[in-house]
């Protein structure tokens, strides 16, 4: 009940709409109350009376009733749309903007496919719900409710008789209610699950090529497919063993038989027996209605939980704190303490100090904990202990749209919109609008990028694809650093930035990360040896921990854990590369 109200909540703003479309639905049905009335005049008091002056009068009050019908009739067929469309566009917004502020936790556990399914499969299911519980439900109720007097004023035997009968007809479906339910829930499950392969398998279309795996991956989605058709198709079998509508005909015979009789004994007129079944049978209209979309609430309701829990088991990243216009970029760790979710500590107890514009080089073997360490300072994970300071102010306490706009990232392998390469530049500007095509050429060329652009026959409105796909590895590099540039951020953070690049594509890059780096607090989580020998501080994890911390010449001199470190990956390169 509260999730039906929940879901009614969303159709409140198209509240005018909706009482219009019930009303037209009312005048429509209502129609079928006034006919029977108007067959019966016609029956007793025209064609047994013989009244032949009563004839035309009576056409055409039916015709008068059958084209207001038919006004009424146009009305509820626009209603509805106008507002579940805009009811469902709202839901979906309101999802997205959820989606988009979900904090890293969330997409680390997600799958896409699955959040996909809450648009493209849930969305489309809970529109039937607005219908049914705004419009439907009432508006039926209500005709099975006024029919009901006006049959028990001509005769209440036959009334309760079609009563008991309509009875039986409902009766079904609350039988079958829990199975009906269980098997939405799984259609609605099935259909996530479809989604979100799919969505795997075309993401990863060139692995799977690559593997030589497309057909083991199409057996996979053709197993989901065959699963999605049976629980279809056992679910409509249990609707229509639930929708025992053929049975009513035979039950027309009932009154018949029975109404007959009292017409025989002259209890009950003509035209009073063939109102009563016209109305029995104009009852056929709300039963149906409410015993078929009773069958359908459960599969509604399932998709109305999906998007629900999507909107309550997700917590926001927190959207409160101070925004801050200007910093220094110092950065301090004070006793820093994080684990993802599992109790297992990935970083204990971190201290150090960065002063502004310091180059800070985060070495360790891989697992150590040094992507995590980094993400902490735009807070995509906030620490269960410790504090993080950017000049004086716990980094906690600072909005966080306004603290990531001082900080630019480079990721070891960067995403590029499918949009023009200008766009992708211009996004890291906090206000894209504002920048000028000279200030991206100017971004473009300190990234070593403007050449390459130059090249392409539409320069920087070239296209790129889903996954920047005609980019090379280092081509998009650059431009990920022109898009850092272009924010200007007083922090940078480079997260292996040149470590799946190949070495000419990496001078490159590299000589565009030390124009970037060049006036900023940068943490650099490299491979290379020279950033490392020019880092200002480096700060050497193990497990977790912060190990050691100082210039390269100190930490060779101590010959500890770095030196070990130094000799297995990096001596090797001084000789050699
Ligand atoms: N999103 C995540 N959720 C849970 N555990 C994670 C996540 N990211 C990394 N880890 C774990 O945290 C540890 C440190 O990972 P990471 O910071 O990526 O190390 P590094 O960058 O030094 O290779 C690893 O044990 C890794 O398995
Ligand atoms: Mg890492």
């Amino acid at each position: 009940m509260k999730d039906i109200l929940r879901l009614l909540s969303y159709i409140k703003p198209y509240w005018h709409f909706q009482t219009l479309y019930i009303l037209c639905q009312l005048g429509y049905f209502g129609g079928f109350i006034v006919l029977p009335w108007i067959e019966k005049i016609l029956i007793d008091d025209v064609f047994l009376a013989k009244n032949a002056d009563k004839l035309l009068p009576t056409c055409g009050l039916w015709m008068l009733v059958a084209f207001g019908m038919y006004l009424f009739s146009l009305g509820f067929a626009y209603f509805p749309i106008k507002v579940s469309q805009n009811a469902a566009k709202d839901i979906q917004l309101a999802a997205y903007h959820h989606l988009r502020r979900l904090g890293f936790k969330f997409y680390d556990t997600q799958q896409t496919g699955k959040v996909m399914a809450l648009f493209t499969s849930d969305t489309p299911k809970v529109i039937e719900g607005f219908q049914i519980f705004a419009s439907d439900y009432p508006t039926n109720t209500i005709l099975l409710i006024v029919t009901i007097p006006v049959v028990m004023s001509v005769s209440w035997q036959l009334c309760l008789l079609s009563l008991l009968l309509v009875g039986v007809t409902v009766s079904m479906p609350i039988l079958l209610n829990k199975s009906l339910n269980r098997i939405g829930e799984e259609v609605q499950e099935q259909n996530a699950v479809l989604s979100s392969n799919l969505q795997e398998s075309i993401a990863g279309s060139r692995e799977l090529k690559g593997l030589g795996k497309e057909l083991y991956d199409l057996k996979n989605i053709h197993h989901f497919l065959k699963q999605l058709v049976t629980i279809r198709i056992k679910q409509v079998k249990i609707q229509k063993v639930g929708d025992i509508l053929a049975i009513w005909w035979l039950s027309d015979a009932l009154v018949l038989l029975v109404g007959g009789g009292y017409v025989l004994q002259d209890a009950m007129t003509v035209g009073e027996l063939f109102a009563v079944v016209m109305w029995f049978n104009a009852l056929q209209r709300p039963v149906h209605f409410l015993v078929t979309l009773h069958l359908s609430i459960p599969s509604v309701m399932a998709a109305a939980r999906r998007i629900f829990a999507f909107f309550d088991e997700h917590e926001q990243e927190p959207q409160d704190g101070t925004p801050i216009t200007h910093i220094e970029g110092s950065v301090q760790f004070s006793d820093v303490s994080f684990e993802y979710s599992d109790a297992q500590p990935v970083l204990k107890r971190i201290r150090f100090q960065a002063e502004s514009g310091e180059t800070i080089a985060i070495v360790g073997p891989s697992g150590a904990g040094k992507s995590t360490l980094v993400s902490l300072i735009p807070r995509f994970y906030e620490p269960q202990h410790g504090n993080i300071f950017i000049d004086t102010t716990p980094i906690n306490t600072i909005q966080i749209q306004s603290l990531r706009s001082h900080i630019g990232i480079v990721f070891q392998d960067p995403y590029l919109f499918a949009e023009s390469i200008a766009y992708n530049i211009r996004l890291g500007a906090e206000d894209p609008e504002a920048i000028t095509h000279e200030q991206v050429v100017a971004a473009a060329k300190l990234a070593n990028a403007h050449d390459f652009i130059m090249n392409f026959p539409q320069q920087y409105e070239s296209e790129v694809g889903e996954r920047g796909i005609q980019l090379s590895g280092g081509e998009q590099q650059r431009i990920a650093i022109a898009r850092v540039l272009i924010r200007d951020p007083k922090i940078l953070i480079l997260d292996e930035a040149t470590s799946s690049l190949d070495a000419e594509s990496e001078a490159l890059v590299q000589e565009a990360l030390i124009r970037l780096m060049e006036g900023r607090t940068s943490f650099v989580i490299a491979h290379r040896l020279s950033t490392i020998l020019n880092a200002d501080k480096i700060l050497v994890l193990n497990d977790g921990e912060l190990v050691e911390s100082g210039t390269h010449a100190a930490l060779i001199q101590r010959n500890g854990v770095y030196y070990d470190l130094f000799q297995k990956q990096f001596a090797g390169m001084q000789k050699g590369t």
